[in-house]
Protein backbone atom coordinates (compact mmCIF):
# COMPACT_ATOMS: atom_id res chain seq x y z
CA UNK A 1 0.00 0.00 0.00
CA UNK A 2 1.59 2.89 -1.24
CA UNK A 3 -0.34 6.09 0.74
CA UNK A 4 0.03 4.88 4.06
CA UNK A 5 2.99 4.87 7.19
CA UNK A 6 2.84 3.37 10.57
CA UNK A 7 4.78 4.56 13.73
CA UNK A 8 4.94 3.21 17.21
CA UNK A 9 4.90 5.67 20.00
CA UNK A 10 3.64 3.91 22.28
CA UNK A 11 6.40 2.75 24.80
CA UNK A 12 6.61 6.06 26.01
CA UNK A 13 3.25 5.56 28.12
CA UNK A 14 2.61 3.77 31.50
CA UNK A 15 2.61 0.09 30.85
CA UNK A 16 -0.75 -1.73 31.49
CA UNK A 17 1.49 -3.50 34.79
CA UNK A 18 2.16 -0.84 36.33
CA UNK A 19 -1.31 0.75 35.65
CA UNK A 20 -2.52 -2.44 37.74
CA UNK A 21 0.27 -1.95 40.51
CA UNK A 22 -0.48 1.14 41.24
CA UNK A 23 -4.19 1.19 40.76
CA UNK A 24 -5.06 -1.64 42.74
CA UNK A 25 -2.64 -0.36 45.85
CA UNK A 26 -4.79 2.72 46.34
CA UNK A 27 -7.28 2.78 48.67
CA UNK A 28 -10.47 3.36 46.53
CA UNK A 29 -8.86 1.17 43.91
CA UNK A 30 -8.95 2.16 39.88
CA UNK A 31 -7.37 1.39 36.86
CA UNK A 32 -8.07 4.13 33.98
CA UNK A 33 -10.40 3.26 31.02
CA UNK A 34 -7.23 4.13 28.40
CA UNK A 35 -6.54 0.13 29.42
CA UNK A 36 -9.93 -1.46 27.75
CA UNK A 37 -8.78 -1.09 24.39
CA UNK A 38 -6.72 -3.65 23.40
CA UNK A 39 -7.71 -5.81 20.53
CA UNK A 40 -11.00 -7.21 21.65
CA UNK A 41 -12.03 -4.49 23.86
CA UNK A 42 -11.38 -2.05 20.76
CA UNK A 43 -14.05 -4.61 19.11
CA UNK A 44 -16.50 -4.91 22.10
CA UNK A 45 -16.42 -0.96 22.35
CA UNK A 46 -17.83 -1.35 18.33
CA UNK A 47 -20.06 -3.65 19.26
CA UNK A 48 -21.88 -1.21 22.14
CA UNK A 49 -21.88 1.63 19.50
CA UNK A 50 -24.39 -0.17 17.76
CA UNK A 51 -26.32 -1.25 21.35
CA UNK A 52 -29.94 0.59 20.65
CA UNK A 53 -29.45 1.82 23.99
CA UNK A 54 -26.12 3.70 23.73
CA UNK A 55 -27.32 6.40 21.47
CA UNK A 56 -24.32 8.85 21.25
CA UNK A 57 -22.50 7.24 18.14
CA UNK A 58 -26.16 7.21 16.02
CA UNK A 59 -26.80 10.41 16.96
CA UNK A 60 -23.63 11.75 16.51
CA UNK A 61 -23.31 10.06 13.36
CA UNK A 62 -26.82 11.54 11.92
CA UNK A 63 -25.19 14.57 12.74
CA UNK A 64 -22.20 14.22 11.21
CA UNK A 65 -23.10 13.04 7.82
CA UNK A 66 -26.14 16.25 7.66
CA UNK A 67 -23.35 18.70 8.70
CA UNK A 68 -20.62 17.63 7.28
CA UNK A 69 -20.57 20.11 4.00
CA UNK A 70 -21.38 23.18 6.43
CA UNK A 71 -18.53 22.42 8.80
CA UNK A 72 -16.31 21.66 5.67
CA UNK A 73 -17.53 25.05 4.55
CA UNK A 74 -16.29 26.52 7.65
CA UNK A 75 -13.09 25.06 8.07
CA UNK A 76 -11.76 24.82 4.08
CA UNK A 77 -10.27 21.69 2.56
CA UNK A 78 -7.00 20.68 2.36
CA UNK A 79 -6.25 20.81 6.12
CA UNK A 80 -3.75 17.78 7.92
CA UNK A 81 -6.55 16.15 9.98
CA UNK A 82 -5.78 14.77 12.98
CA UNK A 83 -8.11 11.98 14.94
CA UNK A 84 -6.93 11.17 18.28
CA UNK A 85 -8.76 7.39 19.40
CA UNK A 86 -9.50 7.02 15.95
CA UNK A 87 -11.47 3.45 16.81
CA UNK A 88 -12.94 2.02 13.60
CA UNK A 89 -12.76 5.00 11.66
CA UNK A 90 -16.53 4.78 11.28
CA UNK A 91 -16.95 9.26 11.91
CA UNK A 92 -14.55 10.04 9.66
CA UNK A 93 -15.63 8.42 6.95
CA UNK A 94 -18.50 10.76 7.02
CA UNK A 95 -16.25 14.09 6.51
CA UNK A 96 -13.32 12.67 4.28
CA UNK A 97 -15.18 13.80 0.81
CA UNK A 98 -15.76 17.45 2.30
CA UNK A 99 -12.99 17.97 4.30
CA UNK A 100 -10.81 17.05 1.47
CA UNK A 101 -7.61 17.03 3.75
CA UNK A 102 -4.26 16.71 3.21
CA UNK A 103 -3.43 13.89 4.81
CA UNK A 104 -4.96 11.47 8.04
CA UNK A 105 -2.85 11.20 10.98
CA UNK A 106 -5.00 7.90 12.74
CA UNK A 107 -4.51 8.15 16.49
CA UNK A 108 -5.11 5.00 18.73
CA UNK A 109 -3.99 2.83 21.80
CA UNK A 110 -4.35 -0.36 20.13
CA UNK A 111 -1.61 -0.66 17.31
CA UNK A 112 -3.25 -3.83 15.55
CA UNK A 113 -6.75 -2.41 15.12
CA UNK A 114 -5.06 0.77 14.35
CA UNK A 115 -3.08 -1.10 11.33
CA UNK A 116 -6.00 -2.47 9.94
CA UNK A 117 -8.54 0.72 10.06
CA UNK A 118 -5.32 2.55 8.77
CA UNK A 119 -5.08 -0.01 5.55
CA UNK A 120 -8.91 -0.26 5.01
CA UNK A 121 -8.88 3.49 4.78
CA UNK A 122 -5.90 4.21 2.62
CA UNK A 123 -7.50 1.50 0.03
CA UNK A 124 -10.84 3.75 0.37
CA UNK A 125 -9.49 7.03 0.00
CA UNK A 126 -6.67 6.32 -2.69
CA UNK A 127 -5.93 9.80 -3.09
CA UNK A 128 -5.55 10.32 0.65
CA UNK A 129 -2.18 9.90 2.99
CA UNK A 130 -2.19 7.80 6.07
CA UNK A 131 0.10 8.69 8.54
CA UNK A 132 -1.14 6.15 11.73
CA UNK A 133 0.26 6.92 14.93
CA UNK A 134 0.02 3.94 17.27
CA UNK A 135 0.12 6.76 21.04
CA UNK A 136 -1.17 6.91 24.36
CA UNK A 137 -2.87 10.40 23.47
CA UNK A 138 -3.71 11.26 26.90
CA UNK A 139 -0.12 11.67 26.99
CA UNK A 140 0.96 13.64 23.32
CA UNK A 141 0.00 13.95 20.25
CA UNK A 142 3.52 13.08 18.44
CA UNK A 143 2.45 13.79 14.54
CA UNK A 144 4.73 11.79 12.10
CA UNK A 145 7.44 13.39 9.57
CA UNK A 146 5.81 13.16 6.62
CA UNK A 147 2.84 15.09 7.72
CA UNK A 148 1.91 18.17 5.35
CA UNK A 149 3.03 21.73 6.75
CA UNK A 150 -0.85 22.24 6.00
CA UNK A 151 -3.20 24.15 8.98
CA UNK A 152 -4.71 21.66 11.02
CA UNK A 153 -7.89 20.32 12.12
CA UNK A 154 -8.14 17.73 15.53
CA UNK A 155 -11.11 15.99 15.00
CA UNK A 156 -12.26 14.47 18.41
CA UNK A 157 -16.08 13.07 18.09
CA UNK A 158 -17.44 9.87 20.04
CA UNK A 159 -17.90 12.31 23.84
CA UNK A 160 -14.50 10.78 24.64
CA UNK A 161 -13.22 13.76 26.42
CA UNK A 162 -15.71 12.61 29.18
CA UNK A 163 -13.29 10.32 29.69
CA UNK A 164 -11.04 12.66 31.22
CA UNK A 165 -11.45 14.27 34.56
CA UNK A 166 -11.55 18.37 34.42
CA UNK A 167 -8.30 18.68 35.39
CA UNK A 168 -7.35 16.27 32.50
CA UNK A 169 -9.70 17.40 30.02
CA UNK A 170 -8.07 20.75 30.69
CA UNK A 171 -4.65 19.56 30.40
CA UNK A 172 -5.75 17.40 26.90
CA UNK A 173 -7.41 20.33 25.49
CA UNK A 174 -3.76 22.35 26.29
CA UNK A 175 -2.47 19.70 24.58
CA UNK A 176 -4.46 20.06 21.13
CA UNK A 177 -4.03 23.89 21.43
CA UNK A 178 -0.68 23.43 21.12
CA UNK A 179 -0.76 20.26 17.89
CA UNK A 180 -3.08 23.36 16.47
CA UNK A 181 -1.01 26.58 16.24
CA UNK A 182 -2.03 29.30 15.15
CA UNK A 183 -4.30 28.60 12.54
CA UNK A 184 -5.43 25.51 14.04
CA UNK A 185 -9.37 24.26 14.58
CA UNK A 186 -10.68 21.64 16.72
CA UNK A 187 -13.98 19.63 16.05
CA UNK A 188 -15.25 17.86 18.89
CA UNK A 189 -18.58 15.67 19.84
CA UNK A 190 -19.67 15.53 23.52
CA UNK A 191 -22.31 13.79 25.46
CA UNK A 192 -25.08 16.26 27.04
CA UNK A 193 -26.43 15.99 30.30
CA UNK A 194 -30.14 14.84 30.41
CA UNK A 195 -32.74 12.62 32.64
CA UNK A 196 -30.63 9.71 34.59
CA UNK A 197 -32.83 6.90 33.19
CA UNK A 198 -31.60 7.55 29.72
CA UNK A 199 -27.72 7.81 31.23
CA UNK A 200 -28.03 4.62 32.80
CA UNK A 201 -29.87 2.55 30.06
CA UNK A 202 -26.79 3.51 27.68
CA UNK A 203 -24.54 1.89 30.00
CA UNK A 204 -26.21 -0.93 30.94
CA UNK A 205 -27.35 -2.11 27.76
CA UNK A 206 -29.98 -5.34 28.17
CA UNK A 207 -27.25 -7.52 25.55
CA UNK A 208 -24.50 -6.88 28.16
CA UNK A 209 -22.00 -6.10 25.93
CA UNK A 210 -20.79 -2.76 28.15
CA UNK A 211 -20.51 -5.57 31.27
CA UNK A 212 -18.11 -7.45 28.87
CA UNK A 213 -16.22 -4.38 27.85
CA UNK A 214 -15.81 -3.27 31.56
CA UNK A 215 -14.58 -6.99 32.20
CA UNK A 216 -12.25 -6.89 29.33
CA UNK A 217 -9.69 -5.41 32.14
CA UNK A 218 -10.00 -8.62 34.04
CA UNK A 219 -9.49 -10.88 31.15
CA UNK A 220 -6.44 -8.60 29.97
CA UNK A 221 -5.33 -9.14 34.19
CA UNK A 222 -5.87 -12.78 33.61
CA UNK A 223 -3.90 -13.29 29.88
CA UNK A 224 -1.76 -10.33 30.20
CA UNK A 225 -0.40 -10.45 33.29
CA UNK A 226 -1.03 -13.79 34.71
CA UNK A 227 -3.35 -12.94 37.54
CA UNK A 228 -5.27 -15.89 38.39
CA UNK A 229 -8.72 -14.02 38.22
CA UNK A 230 -12.14 -15.13 37.43
CA UNK A 231 -13.75 -12.18 35.43
CA UNK A 232 -16.99 -13.90 36.59
CA UNK A 233 -16.37 -13.24 40.21
CA UNK A 234 -16.72 -9.23 39.02
CA UNK A 235 -20.65 -7.27 38.88
CA UNK A 236 -20.43 -4.74 36.18
CA UNK A 237 -22.09 -1.70 38.36
CA UNK A 238 -22.69 1.64 35.97
CA UNK A 239 -24.62 4.16 37.31
CA UNK A 240 -25.02 8.32 36.60
CA UNK A 241 -24.06 10.52 39.70
CA UNK A 242 -25.87 13.60 38.93
CA UNK A 243 -23.65 15.45 41.85
CA UNK A 244 -20.45 14.81 40.05
CA UNK A 245 -21.78 15.06 36.02
CA UNK A 246 -20.86 11.41 35.03
CA UNK A 247 -21.47 8.10 34.39
CA UNK A 248 -19.40 5.90 36.61
CA UNK A 249 -18.20 2.34 35.90
CA UNK A 250 -16.74 0.08 38.53
CA UNK A 251 -16.46 -3.97 38.56
CA UNK A 252 -17.52 -4.72 41.79
CA UNK A 253 -16.22 -8.04 43.56
CA UNK A 254 -18.91 -10.67 44.12
CA UNK A 255 -16.63 -12.51 46.84
CA UNK A 256 -13.42 -11.54 49.34
CA UNK A 257 -10.84 -12.60 46.82
CA UNK A 258 -6.56 -12.15 46.59
CA UNK A 259 -5.30 -10.99 43.56
CA UNK A 260 -1.67 -12.11 43.14
CA UNK A 261 1.05 -10.19 40.82
CA UNK A 262 4.27 -10.35 40.85
CA UNK A 263 4.79 -10.33 45.00
CA UNK A 264 2.12 -8.78 45.47
CA UNK A 265 -0.86 -9.58 46.40
CA UNK A 266 -4.28 -7.13 46.23
CA UNK A 267 -7.21 -8.00 48.71
CA UNK A 268 -10.86 -7.69 47.45
CA UNK A 269 -13.57 -7.58 50.18
CA UNK A 270 -17.30 -8.66 48.91
CA UNK A 271 -19.24 -5.32 47.54
CA UNK A 272 -15.52 -3.61 47.02
CA UNK A 273 -15.35 -2.09 43.23
CA UNK A 274 -12.63 -1.36 41.32
CA UNK A 275 -13.44 2.03 39.34
CA UNK A 276 -12.82 1.44 35.92
CA UNK A 277 -14.53 4.97 33.83
CA UNK A 278 -16.10 7.87 34.14
CA UNK A 279 -18.05 9.46 31.55
CA UNK A 280 -18.62 13.13 32.00
CA UNK A 281 -21.55 14.78 30.74
CA UNK A 282 -21.17 18.45 29.62
CA UNK A 283 -23.99 21.42 29.00
CA UNK A 284 -22.55 23.14 25.77
CA UNK A 285 -21.35 26.59 28.18
CA UNK A 286 -19.26 23.87 30.77
CA UNK A 287 -17.70 22.80 27.58
CA UNK A 288 -17.17 25.91 25.81
CA UNK A 289 -15.62 27.74 29.16
CA UNK A 290 -13.45 25.14 29.36
CA UNK A 291 -12.13 25.53 26.16
CA UNK A 292 -11.67 28.87 26.37
CA UNK A 293 -9.52 27.87 29.57
CA UNK A 294 -7.18 26.04 26.98
CA UNK A 295 -7.17 29.24 24.18
CA UNK A 296 -9.95 27.99 21.67
CA UNK A 297 -13.31 29.74 20.90
CA UNK A 298 -16.29 28.31 19.68
CA UNK A 299 -16.86 29.18 15.43
CA UNK A 300 -20.26 27.52 15.51
CA UNK A 301 -21.89 24.59 17.38
CA UNK A 302 -25.05 21.97 16.54
CA UNK A 303 -27.22 20.30 19.51
CA UNK A 304 -29.04 17.26 18.49
CA UNK A 305 -33.24 16.88 18.67
CA UNK A 306 -34.06 17.32 22.13
CA UNK A 307 -30.43 18.16 23.19
CA UNK A 308 -29.32 14.81 22.85
CA UNK A 309 -25.75 15.37 22.40
CA UNK A 310 -23.37 18.22 20.86
CA UNK A 311 -20.72 18.82 18.68
CA UNK A 312 -18.39 21.65 18.50
CA UNK A 313 -16.28 23.64 15.82
CA UNK A 314 -13.54 25.68 17.90
CA UNK A 315 -10.62 27.63 16.80
CA UNK A 316 -7.40 28.91 18.52
CA UNK A 317 -7.04 32.02 19.47
CA UNK A 318 -3.55 34.04 20.27
CA UNK A 319 -2.02 32.84 23.12
CA UNK A 320 -1.52 35.69 26.18
C1 LIG B 1 -15.20 6.08 24.56
N1 LIG B 1 -16.09 6.65 25.57
C2 LIG B 1 -16.47 8.03 25.20
C3 LIG B 1 -17.23 5.82 25.93
C4 LIG B 1 -18.13 6.56 26.97
O1 LIG B 1 -19.33 6.65 26.71
O2 LIG B 1 -17.61 7.04 27.96
C5 LIG B 1 -16.77 4.50 26.50
C6 LIG B 1 -17.88 3.65 27.00
N2 LIG B 1 -17.93 3.08 28.17
C7 LIG B 1 -19.04 2.39 28.28
N3 LIG B 1 -19.75 2.54 27.19
C8 LIG B 1 -19.04 3.32 26.36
Amino acid sequence: MQNVTFHDHKQQALSFLDAVVEGLSQENKSIPPKFFYDERGSELFDRICEQPEYYPPSVERKMLSELSAEIASLTGQNRLLIEPGVGSGAKVRLLLDDLKPSAFVPMDISFDYLKTVATQLAAEYPWLPVHAACVDFSHSLPLPDEAPDSPRLVFFPGSSLGNFDMTEAEAFLKLVREVLGEEGMLLIGLDTKKPEYVLNAAYNDAAGVTAEFNKNLLHRMRDELKIEVDPRSFDHHAFYNAAAGRIEMHLVSKRDQLLHLNGFCFEFEQGESLHTENSYKYEPEEFLDLASKAGMVTVRHWLAEEGLFGIYLLETTALG
